[in-house]
C-alpha cells in the first residue's frame, strides 16, 4: 500500500524492507513475545519480490537478523517514515535504537501492536523503555498502534495523555499495566 501510494504520487521515495522473509527467528520467547521461532515462516523473499514487482526499483531488501542487517545499510540513510511490525522484544528495542538517531525532522515511527495486551511484554516493553530513557513521549492511537514523531527545530511536542482527548483516553484504558 504504501509502495502503491508512493508510486501514485510520484514520489521518489524509496523503501527499506527487513525481515527474516523465512519467518520468526529462533532469539522469540513465547511467553514474551506472543509468537514462536517459525511463527510467519509461510513467506518468502521471492514471494515478497513477486508481490511488489511494480515498485521492485524502489525497495531494497535486507533479509537477514534485524541489528545485523543494520550494518548493510548506508551509513547516510535516513528515513521520514518506519512502519515497525516485528512482535519481539529485542527485535522492536533494536529498531528503536537504529531508527531513531537516523528520523528526519518530522519522520513518524509507528509500532504495531503496542497496544494491544499479548504484546505488553514485547513491544509495549520495549517501545516504552526506549522513549523514556531519551524522554520522548508516543502517541497511543484507538486502532492499537503507538506512534512517535521526531521533533522538528521549532519542537513539535505531543500533549500528555490525558490531554489528547476522548478517542485516545479511552484507547489507553483497554490497556493493561507492564507488570501485569
Ligand atoms: C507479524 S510479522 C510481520 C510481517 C511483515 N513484516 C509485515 O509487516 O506484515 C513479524 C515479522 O517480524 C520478523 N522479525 C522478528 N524479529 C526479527 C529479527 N530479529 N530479524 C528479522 N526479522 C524479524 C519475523 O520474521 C516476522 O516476519
Amino acid at each position: 500500500m504504501i509502495a502503491s501510494t508512493l508510486a501514485r504520487n510520484a514520489s521518489p521515495a524509496r523503501l527499506d524492507l527487513f525481515d527474516t522473509f523465512e519467518g520468526v527467528p529462533s532469539i522469540a520467547v513465547a511467553e514474551r513475545d506472543y509468537c514462536s521461532p517459525g511463527s510467519f515462516s509461510n513467506t518468502s523473499l521471492k514471494r515478497v519480490k513477486k508481490r511488489l514487482s511494480e515498485h521492485l526499483p524502489r525497495c531494497r531488501f535486507y533479509a537477514g537478523l534485524i541489528p545485523d542487517t543494520f550494518a548493510q545499510v548506508r551509513e547516510d540513510a535516513q528515513y521520514s517514515l518506519v512502519n515497525i511490525d516485528v512482535d519481539l522484544y529485542p527485535t522492536n528495542r533494536a529498531c528503536c535504537e537504529w531508527f531513531w538517531p537516523r528520523m528526519v525532522p518530522g519522520g513518524v515511527m509507528l509500532f504495531n501492536d503496542y497496544g494491544f495486551y499479548p504484546y505488553r511484554h514485547s513491544t509495549r516493553r520495549a517501545v516504552d523503555e526506549f522513549f523514556a530513557e531519551i524522554d520522548e513521549q508516543s502517541l497511543v492511537l484507538p486502532n492499537g498502534q503507538a506512534l512517535v514523531i521526531k521533533a522538528t527545530a521549532a519542537n513539535v511536542t505531543i500533549p500528555p495523555l490525558a490531554a489528547q482527548g476522548d478517542s485516545i483516553i479511552a484507547a489507553d484504558s483497554l490497556f493493561t499495566p507492564l507488570d501485569d
